[in-house]
């Protein structure tokens, strides 16, 4: 099925200069990139983002790692881009990570995991609107 996902490259994967080579796998695995923005959240940009985890006991800590640096922000369309982006990100916590999976190659911590994707469609819907208008997505 055609679907959409949402993508961020991290502040820590965006510092450590790896935009170029993850937009890159991206591509390599079939993901179209249909909208893309470099931004610098700021604390209540990232709270409002990540909502949904705003009870968990690292969401302070996530939330100023996800304001401490630009971040790079991705529409990805394909057929499954929803479970093909997560295949390609890998676990969440790098140290369990597949090898050659993102998280693997690029991840520091669970924290700094260098990319997030939408875990289901409903999500990806949120997640995109919270970025991008529909003016600023072309197929
Ligand atoms: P992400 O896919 O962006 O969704 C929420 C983020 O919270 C997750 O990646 C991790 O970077 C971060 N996080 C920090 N601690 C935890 C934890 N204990 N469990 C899950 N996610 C965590």
């Amino acid at each position: 099925m055609m679907q959409s996902t949402f993508a961020i490259i991290k502040p820590d994967a965006v510092s450590s200069l790896f935009t170029g080579e993850i937009l890159a796998a991206m591509e390599a695995a079939g993901l179209k990139i249909v909208a893309l923005k470099r931004l610098h959240l700021s604390k209540d940009q990232a709270a409002g983002f990540y909502a949904v985890h705003r009870d968990r006991p690292f969401f302070d800590s996530l939330t100023d790692y996800m304001s401490s640096g630009p971040v790079v922000c991705v529409v990805l369309r394909g057929e499954d881009a929803v479970p093909r982006w997560r295949a390609l990100m890998g676990a969440t916590n790098p140290a369990q990570a597949e090898p050659g999976t993102l998280r693997a190659k690029y991840g520091q911590s669970l924290e700094a995991n260098a990319v997030h994707g939408s875990d289901a469609q409903e999500t990806a819907a949120f997640e995109i609107g919270y970025f991008f208008s529909g003016l600023e997505i072309s197929e």
